[in-house]
């Protein structure tokens, strides 16, 4: 089916922040809007895949196509929704913005203000894109890779050190691209190729990239 080349592909993909509470009110978080990840998961509806979207807060409206839409607020939870549904899909795209760490023990109740200074005690959360691909029977992996600097040296080592199939790697903190805007830039990566997109919506290269992940999918497929 020409127009509608991942009919019957399911894809499942995490979008957005998470947020790992401190006490009841307040939380450590990050800068991702969800728009990268939303105008991917709408990229590969348009393409005819069956998208299941887990997604941390995000003020976007949910893209109407996706097959099922699973709001989670910490990375624990992230983790669940998708370790749940991974087995049963055949492509896992990593767009969320997950805290690697979370605070140990939340306060049960909101923290007060007293001492001048105050020590909060973090764990790792699990890496949810590396088990993923560590299953038995892994779907085809691309995670994301955001860095401040030597963003392909990083982005190389994370394809090769979670063993992904492909890595879409993009700069973040600079005033253009990266989280929160709504243009990026990106450097995809898999063994034996590469390709490069400018500065450009994200809906566009959301785009560009579902039909790169299609090739790609399709030649590992074939292999
Ligand atoms: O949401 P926007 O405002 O549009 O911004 C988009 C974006 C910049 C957030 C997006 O393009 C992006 O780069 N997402 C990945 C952000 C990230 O956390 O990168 P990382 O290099 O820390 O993580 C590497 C990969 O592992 C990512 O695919 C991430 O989803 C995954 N991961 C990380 C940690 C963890 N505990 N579990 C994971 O699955």
């Amino acid at each position: 089916n020409a127009d509608r080349p991942l009919r019957g592909v399911s894809v499942l993909v995490t979008a957005g922040p998470t947020r790992e509470p401190l006490d009841p009110v307040r939380y450590l978080g990050n800068r991702s809007s969800g728009r990268m990840g939303y105008a991917l998961a709408e990229a590969l509806c348009e393409r005819g895949a069956q998208v299941v979207l887990v997604t941390g807060p995000s003020a976007l409206p949910p893209p109407p196509a996706v097959a099922e839409l699973v709001r989670v607020e910490t990375a624990l939870q992230m983790h669940a929704e998708v370790m749940r549904r991974s087995p049963a899909c055949d492509i896992f795209v990593a767009t969320a913005a997950v805290a690697d760490y979370r605070p140990a023990a939340p306060a049960g109740q909101k923290i007060k203000k007293s001492a001048d200074a105050l020590t909060v005690h973090l764990v790792r959360n699990p890496d949810i894109l590396a088990e993923v691909a560590a299953l038995p029977r892994p779907p085809f992996t691309l995670g994301f890779a955001a860095e401040t600097h030597d963003v392909e040296t990083a982005a190389r080592g994370k394809l090769r050190d979670k063993r992904l199939d492909m890595i879409a790697a993009n700069h973040v903190g600079g005033t253009v691209g990266g989280f929160e805007h709504s243009e990026n830039a990106l450097l995809v990566i898999w063994n034996g190729g590469q390709r490069e997109w400018p500065m450009m919506p994200k809906v566009e290269l959301a785009r560009a990239l579902a039909m790169l992940l299609e090739e790609r999918y399709a030649a590992r497929q074939a292999a």
